[in-house]
């Protein structure tokens, strides 16, 4: 991967100096100017031509992220980068995979379209796949997804005693049943009713089971927080020991974060989204996925 060069959009440099030291490749400077009024103007401080270039981006808030990134990576091509990647360790903009109402847009699709044609390839981990099977149904450039799902039954397993996982959601199952695996732990899904973006009801199911051990609650994105703070309730009132919340994508809005380590839970996430509950460290998985795609592509 000689010609290959990593660049990291603000906010990600940590991501990209962990991804260049494991792909043993150089990290270049992509500078992101904000002018009083808004505009943006990125300038690279490195020289691309011939390069492969990687831009490290990841996607939550992504209103104010897209555009920067899609200037980049025009002007990446413009001067000389022979590909351009991008690794988005979360990819937002999955939810809205139909037109539930009349007049809505499907979002995931547009985002799709955007990046497909602003990037040679893309990697990322656990994208929330609810309605498509894979990003291939979206996106038309080689799209990869890793999954952090052993890692998290890792920090499980080293870190929580007599662990229970309760997948808050149907949604949920794939995760929970995989962490369960890794960790030899018993695990429960509840039913969940999503009444409004802030505004969830979970129905307790299998939860006789938990008795005597530390429920560790385990969701792909916690968001708004209200799946993971009415689990914590449902918890209390069940009399459970005090709980873990782990997540592989911390998005947090508003004070979200705050309210769940409020109910007393200790609150995990992996490094998707910089946060200071991060715990669990990605950069390997992308880092494989990103040689996987130079064996195939010849990066
Ligand atoms: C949706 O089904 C996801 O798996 C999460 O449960 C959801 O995104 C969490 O959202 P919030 O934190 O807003 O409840």
């Amino acid at each position: 991967m000689m010609r290959s060069i990593l660049l990291a959009l603000p906010g990600n440099d940590d991501m990209a100096t962990k991804l260049a030291a494991l792909l043993d490749i150089d990290v270049g400077v992509v500078d992101c100017h904000v002018f009083p009024d808004g505009e943006i103007l990125p300038r690279f401080e490195t020289d691309l031509a011939g390069r492969h270039v990687i831009l490290v981006c990841t996607l939550a808030r992504p209103n104010d992220k897209i555009l920067p990134l899609l200037f980049a990576a025009a002007t990446a091509r413009e001067l000389g980068a022979t590909q351009v990647g991008l690794v988005a360790p979360y990819l937002s903009y999955m939810r809205q995979d139909r037109r539930f109402h009349a007049g809505e847009a499907v979002t995931s699709r547009h985002f799709a379209t955007l990046l497909s044609r602003a990037f040679d390839w893309l990697v990322t981990i656990d994208p929330h796949l609810h309605r498509y099977k894979s990003l291939s149904e979206i996106y038309s450039v080689p799209a990869v997804a890793e999954h952090a799902e052993p890692l998290l039954g890792d920090w499980i397993a080293r870190n929580v005693k007599d662990p229970f996982l309760i997948g808050p959601d149907e949604e949920s199952r794939q995760w929970v049943e995989l962490v369960a695996r890794t960790c030899g732990a018993d695990y429960a899904v509840m039913t969940k009713q999503r009444l409004g973006d802030r505004d969830v009801r979970i129905v307790p199911e299998q939860l006789d089971r938990l008795a005597g051990k530390t429920p560790v609650l385990l969701d792909d994105i916690i968001s708004s927080g209200k799946t993971m703070l009415e689990t914590l309730r449902l918890l209390k009132q069940q009399g459970a020991k005090a709980a873990v919340a782990v997540a592989v994508h911390g998005v947090f809005a508003d004070d979200a974060d705050e309210l769940i380590r409020a109910c007393g839970a200790t609150l995990v996430t992996s490094n998707t989204v910089p946060h200071p509950t991060n715990a669990i460290d990605v950069s390997p998985l992308l880092s494989r996925a990103i040689t996987a795609l130079e064996l195939k592509t010849g990066l």
